[in-house]
């Protein structure tokens, strides 16, 4: 049994995998098309939506082949290569023939229309928090989009994990349904900070530590994480002083989230998945959205917990000395 759960632990960071195709993450812009000027409230907001909560870079990657809502992203993980689908309207390769209702259950609660249980590479963990209103915002925008009529690609599951006991195992021990609950007494711009890291930007998947069941570990919650069996690290995003974000302003934070450049002058690769993100999602946010992803992890309890410290990521490290 602890085995299972360790295999579970391991399939459900797979939102969080790093594209091991390099080659394939060049400057080229994502084919994601611009939004037109006519555009009406609910289709510019579902634009948006698309942009800044990652949709983008698996759904309309920036390959030069990619097609907008094509899909085709390859998602290589310790458990299989996961290949995005295609989400365009097309009736046959897409999601044409869906109803409203069946986007809503997909996005939800992690089920296609036929019942099937979706894999965690889409991020539904994550989705599953976001508001009718910022749902139907959605769907408006993909039906609005040209049917695209490339097959998707299926993924290569490689065994044990295909085992479908497996995946109902991991959602019955980590999934939470949402929506969003919203806390009352928090000040309006954390609020706001705290939808867009938990319901809409997935930062809290790759940026937590996950115990050995794969459930995040909610005592270090936001203190850095890792992939399984990789030694590059997401870095501790409480304010802790030593390990944290402590010596950051929200201003650092909403500067960083459009530029991809630390305070201390540094600046990500432009190959890292975070710079990848920042590019293509994170630096569409609105300039006040941003800040309030900076005030609410500002008003998180700092933790010292250090990723670059953490037993798995140094036997990551020591295994790839070798
Ligand atoms: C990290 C990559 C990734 C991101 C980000 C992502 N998806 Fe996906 N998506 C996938 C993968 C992989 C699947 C297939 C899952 C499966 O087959 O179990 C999928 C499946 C879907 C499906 C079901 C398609 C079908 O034919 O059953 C929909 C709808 C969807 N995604 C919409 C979205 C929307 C909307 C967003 C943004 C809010 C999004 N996805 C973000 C990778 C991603
Ligand atoms: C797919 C995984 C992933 C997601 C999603 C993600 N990050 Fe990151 N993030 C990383 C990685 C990897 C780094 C390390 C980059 C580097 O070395 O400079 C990073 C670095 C950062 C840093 C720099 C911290 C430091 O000490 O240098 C901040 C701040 C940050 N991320 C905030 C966020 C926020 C806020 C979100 C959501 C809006 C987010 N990240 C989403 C993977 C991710």
């Amino acid at each position: 049994m602890p085995h299972c759960l360790l295999l579970c632990a391991l399939l459900v960071v797979a939102a969080c995998a790093r594209p091991q195709h390099v080659e394939r993450l060049p400057d080229a812009p994502v084919a994601m098309p611009e939004m037109p000027e006519n555009a009406g409230p609910v289709y510019a907001r579902g634009a948006l939506l698309y942009r800044v909560g990652s949709c983008v870079g698996c759904h309309s990657p920036p390959f030069d082949d990619a097609t907008h809502l094509g899909g085709g992203r390859d998602l290589p993980t310790v458990f299989g290569v996961f290949y995005a689908p295609n989400i365009s309207p097309d009736p046959e390769h897409g999601i044409g023939a869906w109803t409203e209702d069946d986007f809503v259950r997909a996005m939800r609660r992690g089920r296609a229309p036929d019942g099937h249980r979706y894999w965690p590479t889409f991020p539904y963990m994550t989705y599953t928090n976001l508001r009718e209103d910022d749902l139907h915002a959605l769907w408006v925008y993909l039906r609005a989009q040209p049917p695209v009529d490339t097959p998707s690609r299926p993924h290569e599951v490689h065994a044990p994990y295909g085992l479908p006991g497996m995946l109902g195992l991991w959602r019955r021990l980590a999934f939470r349904r949402g929506p969003f609950e919203p806390d009352p007494d928090a000040p309006a711009d954390v609020e706001r900070g705290r939808y867009l890291v938990q319901a809409v930007s997935y930062c809290d998947q790759c940026h937590s530590p996950r115990n050995s069941a794969g459930l995040l570990r909610r005592r270090d919650y936001l203190a850095g994480g890792a992939n399984p069996g990789k030694s590059d690290v997401h870095p501790n995003l409480t304010p802790d002083p030593d390990v944290g974000l402590g010596g950051w302003t929200a201003d650092d934070i909403a500067h960083y989230l459009a530029t991809a450049e630390k305070p201390d002058g540094t600046r990500t690769d432009p190959d890292d998945i975070m710079a990848e993100k920042i590019r293509d999602s994170f630096s569409h946010y609105s300039e006040a959205d941003r800040l309030a992803i900076g005030a609410y992890l500002l008003s998180l309890p700092p933790d010292d917990f250090d990723p670059e410290e953490w037993g798995m990521v140094k036997r990551a490290r020591r295994r790839e000395a070798r």
